[in-house]
């Protein structure tokens, strides 16, 4: 357990601490023996996981483990067919709920492969996405300027990115910087952020750290994905859980991620290959 995931009053084992939290008020995204199907083949064969507020949570995997697939499934990508499980988040299932939807209720997806929009820049978008999923009317002009303007010195952007056109023409670590912008305004309860297994260069996997790093406190939770036990240098995950062939086959703290990166999945696929998978 971190620091910071206890500072936040969320230790997922209050006893060892001594001190009871009232974790009644932080919201969490529930993931229930998960099922998907892609193309008639399943990929995912029961995962479960939990994410609260305040945590950082790492699912770690070989190529075609299933990470993205999890992802898309849980965005509600129409490719992925859930053939069992639940997706909730506090107590509401989000399978129902149209994208939009879960985004109002408070869950960040970035996108993998970010498109870009001509014509439309980056302060417009965060305006327009962020006025879409606030319940309470829309931001002034003035206050979003402020909010932005804020947001961008927190996270070092130069102030003219704001006025670019998304995506448009930007290099790989511009993307993500625009990702990081997008998940510091819209101030969601759990991100899920996945870094594509390519095109992800060190650079670009420091700025998402650095951002997420900036952006960490008990408002947020965050599950990354990522193949690169690499990424788990930058950001300190309090809870890792390896994926292998569509199931979570082995769960532990940060010190799970070093084992990985000293011995590989080879030795994840030795040791828990032929094993059911580990419940959540
Ligand atoms: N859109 C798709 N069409 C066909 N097969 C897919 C699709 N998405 C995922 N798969 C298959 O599902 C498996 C898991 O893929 P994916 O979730 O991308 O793994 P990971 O992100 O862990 O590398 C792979 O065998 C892949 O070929
Ligand atoms: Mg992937």
């Amino acid at each position: 357990m971190s620091i910071r995931a206890r500072q936040s009053g969320l230790t997922l084992d209050p006893t060892r601490s001594g001190v009871t939290f009232d974790m009644s008020d932080s919201s969490f995204l529930e993931i229930k023996d998960l099922h998907v199907s892609v193309e008639g083949k399943e990929v995912l064969k029961g995962v479960s996981l939990t994410v609260r507020q305040g945590e950082i949570h790492a699912l770690l995997g070989p190529n075609g483990a299933g990470k993205s697939t999890l992802g898309y499934a849980i965005m509600g990508h129409p490719k992925y067919e859930i053939v069992s499980g639940e997706v909730l988040l506090d107590g509401k299932n989000l399978l129902e709920m149209e994208a939009d939807e879960r985004s109002r209720q408070g869950l960040f997806l970035a996108f993998q492969y970010p498109i870009s929009i001509p014509g439309v820049t980056v302060a417009n978008f965060l305006r327009a996405a962020l006025n879409a999923r606030r319940t309470e009317g829309k931001i002034s002009p003035m206050e979003f300027r402020k909010l932005l303007t804020g947001k961008m010195s927190q996270l070092g952007i130069d102030r003219s990115f704001a006025g670019r056109y998304l995506n448009e023409g930007f290099s790989g670590g511009e993307k993500k910087r625009a990702e990081i912008l997008q998940l510091a305004t819209l101030e969601p309860k759990i991100a899920i952020l996945d870094e594509t297994d390519s095109g992800l260069d060190i650079d670009a996997m420091r700025i998402v750290a650095d951002g997420v790093n900036q952006l960490l406190g008990p408002e947020m939770g965050i599950l990354v994905i990522t193949h690169y036990q690499r990424f788990l240098n930058y950001i300190k995950p309090d809870f890792v859980h390896i994926l292998l062939d569509g199931k979570i086959v082995v769960r532990g703290g940060a010190e799970l991620a070093e084992e990985l990166d000293v011995k590989g999945y080879e030795w994840v696929r030795d040791q828990y290959g032929e094993k059911e998978a580990v419940s959540g």
